[in-house]
């Protein structure tokens, strides 16, 4: 089964077990100095637990003016070989082996991770943080590369099995090889053999210093898809003097902080497995091992690219941090329980780079938790009843199952998942259901009674009288008070994408938050033209993150338009009227639908409060938010509700 993912291979001497890699993933959990903490040493165990034969480390930066984030890992120094020593030491408990990942982040960084102004080939601020940075010296450079040197040095002597040099990504080495950022006029910058000399030297410098016969990685961008970047032809032409120069293998991502979409961490909008067609390419080129990496969660399509030659190893990044176990579940035939990630970014990339706030994942809350170890277990199976089987509802009876509480899911819908359901619905979005479905069968499984068609009320709680209960039931659309928004062509967002309202043209959708665009996307889909009306001067899905952006996308070439400021005055048979600025314009509409935000549903909380039963209130039904709020606080909610 899957034999060409799971057999081992063998990269200048060191033998991994299976061709599955956890590739870098930045987390948050280091500690300011540069070490590791418990809750990383933790995190990376469970992954190598999980059964991938190679574990790439996040970025580490050799030299403190590469930070990226102020707590990021470091090996600037020899007083940081115990701490990395650590982190090697962890990963091989569990039979893994692991790279460190070398990282300087050049322009990509702000002043506070840095400790001054950030460096790099140019002094051409980054497109997207902005941030002023000054171009490095001649000395500098010498000085860079020999650092890059000492800490591979490092890694070999707190027991790493090889490094990776991070090329990719619009980072310093990048930023080198790239027209784009590298407006160089000295031996450094120019013609392509001038961009491609620091990269090339700090390859030269690691091998000499790790010697021979220590293996070598390098991740790179196979194109930077901006404009005035370099392309996949360029990074063919470089793939073999990389190896040259002393690289094993090449980790083949694609993209910079600038490309469009943020395709490299790609959104639930890109295909599975776009980006293998370079690490073909890299690989015919190269000639030495490649690894594809780009939006391959499932197994079999790794095994797939790896028998096609596309890849001879597969990186499977956000899908260890959905599902630390999912290679030994596939390895054991347990597909059906793994927890598949669906690319939506909020709980991992997009919270530790737009939050500032440390890794996790949507849908694992346990991810970045590993260190707390197992909740409090309950003595003889106190009755918890969860109120919802929404994500908040699902998240808390699987945590409070785990202690020992006999629990039972009151559900009034004749379906699980909650607004999971109409969210599913937008194009890309199906395999949010996923989830739900995992959730259901993990319950079922540990003998949970799911009860659908049953809508809990006070005086149920009252006869029955439960031990303890989890009230999730979630949140139900709210519209504004506009003359003629009880019309017969008026409905709701959450009725159309459930398709109980037929999609009609020209449609005008009232909000244009994430409810409003995704339904847009919905009709837009269906060639339905399609006007969003939205009050706020400004868009509220701004366009910075990958699905935004190809929603924005979508909905523009769909020939939908989003007019903003637009306050509504009423609705007509046959039109919608707005006011923006001082004047008053029509929209024909021949369907209107309401976005317009929700409000909890949080009426059993007062009973639950007089009948003096333990209780929690979780997720939109506390207040609307997102799905991560929803299943981490129903999670914890089952991890520390007394009965
Ligand atoms: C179209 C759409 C798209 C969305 N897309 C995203 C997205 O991409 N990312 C994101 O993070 N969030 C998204 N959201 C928001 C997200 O779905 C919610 O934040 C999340 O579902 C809240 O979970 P919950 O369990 O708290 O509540 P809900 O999902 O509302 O579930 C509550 C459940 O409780 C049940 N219930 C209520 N009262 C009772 C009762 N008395 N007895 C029995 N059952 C009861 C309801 O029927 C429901 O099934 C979207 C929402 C919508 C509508
Ligand atoms: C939270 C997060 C942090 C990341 N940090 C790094 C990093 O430190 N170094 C790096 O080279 N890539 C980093 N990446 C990119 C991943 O290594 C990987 O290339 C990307 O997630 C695409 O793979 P996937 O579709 O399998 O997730 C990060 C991705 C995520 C989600
Ligand atoms: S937060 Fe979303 S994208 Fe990130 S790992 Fe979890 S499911 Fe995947």
């Amino acid at each position: 089964m899957l034999e060409h993912l799971f057999s081992p291979v063998t990269i200048n001497g060191m033998t991994l077990k299976n061709r599955a890699v956890m590739p870098p993933m930045g987390t948050g959990y280091g500690n300011a100095d540069g070490t590791a903490s418990e809750r990383l040493m933790h995190y990376l165990a469970a992954r190598a637990r999980g059964g991938a034969g190679l574990i790439i480390t996040e970025i580490c930066a050799p030299d403190p003016r590469g930070k990226g984030f102020p707590n990021e890992l470091g090996a600037w120094s020899d007083d940081l070989i115990p701490s990395l020593g650590k982190i090697s030491a962890a990963v091989h408990r569990e039979g893994a082996k692991v790279a460190l990942q070398l990282h300087h982040a050049g322009r990509e960084t702000f002043a506070a991770a840095a400790g001054g102004l950030p460096e790099a080939p140019s002094a051409i601020p980054s497109a997207i943080l902005g941030q002023p940075c000054e171009a490095m010296s001649l000395a500098r450079i010498a000085e860079l590369v020999a650092a890059f040197a000492r800490a591979a040095a490092r890694a070999k002597e707190a027991g790493f099995d090889t490094v990776e040099l991070h090329g990719a990504h619009g980072y310093l080495l990048n930023q080198f090889l790239s027209p784009f950022s590298n407006q160089r006029e000295d031996a450094y910058g120019g013609s392509e053999e001038n961009r491609s000399r620091f990269v090339l030297e700090t390859l030269q410098a690691v091998r000499a210093a790790v010697g021979p016969a220590f293996p070598v990685l390098i991740r790179i961008s196979g194109d930077e898809l901006i404009r005035g970047g370099y392309d996949l032809d360029f990074t063919r032409r470089l793939a073999p003097q990389l190896v040259a120069a002393g690289a094993d293998a090449i980790h083949v991502s694609v993209g910079v902080y600038s490309t469009p979409g943020n395709l490299s961490i790609a959104s639930m909008d890109t295909a599975t497995g776009f980006n293998l067609f370079r690490a073909r390419a890299i690989r015919e080129a190269a000639g030495v091992p490649v690894i594809g990496v780009g939006r391959i969660q499932r197994p079999a399509d790794a095994d797939r690219a790896i028998a096609a030659g596309d890849a001879d190893l597969i990186s499977f990044g956000r899908q260890h941090l959905a599902d630390p176990d999912f290679i030994s579940k596939t390895l054991a035939g347990r597909e059906e329980d793994i927890r598949w990630c669906v690319a939506c970014n909020q709980g991992c990339i997009e919270r530790l780079s737009f939050e500032m706030r440390s890794t996790t994942c949507t849908f694992n809350p346990e991810c970045g938790q590993e260190y707390r170890g197992a909740a409090a277990a309950v003595t003889g199976a106190p009755r918890l009843w969860v109120i919802g089987a929404g994500p908040a509802g699902l998240a808390a009876a699987l945590a409070s199952r785990e202690r020992g509480f006999a629990v039972e899911i009151f559900e009034k819908a004749t379906v699980p998942g909650g607004q999971l359901q109409p969210a599913s619905r937008p194009p890309h979005k199906q395999p949010f259901m996923d989830w739900v479905h995992w959730a259901v069968r993990q319950l079922e499984k540990r003998g949970v009674r799911l009860h659908y068609n049953e809508e809990m009320r006070a005086e149920i709680l009252r006869r029955d009288r439960p031990d303890a209960v989890i009230l999730a039931s979630g949140a139900s659309p709210v519209v504004a008070k506009i003359p003629g928004i009880d019309g017969p062509k008026v409905c709701d967002a959450r009725d159309v994408l459930m398709g109980k309202i037929a999609p009609a043209a020209p449609a005008v959708v009232l909000g244009a938050g994430y409810v409003g665009m995704e339904t847009a996307d919905y009709l837009v889909a269906r060639g339905i033209d399609v006007v969003l009306l939205e009050m706020q001067p400004a868009h509220p899905v701004g366009k910075l993150t990958a699905h935004a952006y190809w929603l924005h996308r979508r909905i523009r070439e769909g020939r939908g338009r989003i007019v903003l400021g637009a306050t509504v005055t009423r609705v007509e048979k046959d039109a919608v009227f707005y006011r923006q600025g001082d004047e008053e314009r029509r929209v024909p509409a021949a369907l209107v639908v309401t976005a317009m935000g929700a409000r909890p549903d949080n009426a059993l909380e007062g009973p639950l409060v007089q009948l003096g039963i333990s209780y929690r209130v979780v997720g939109d039904a506390v207040t609307p938010r997102r799905l991560l709020e929803a299943i981490h606080e129903g999670h914890q909610a089952g991890r520390d509700i007394q009965g």
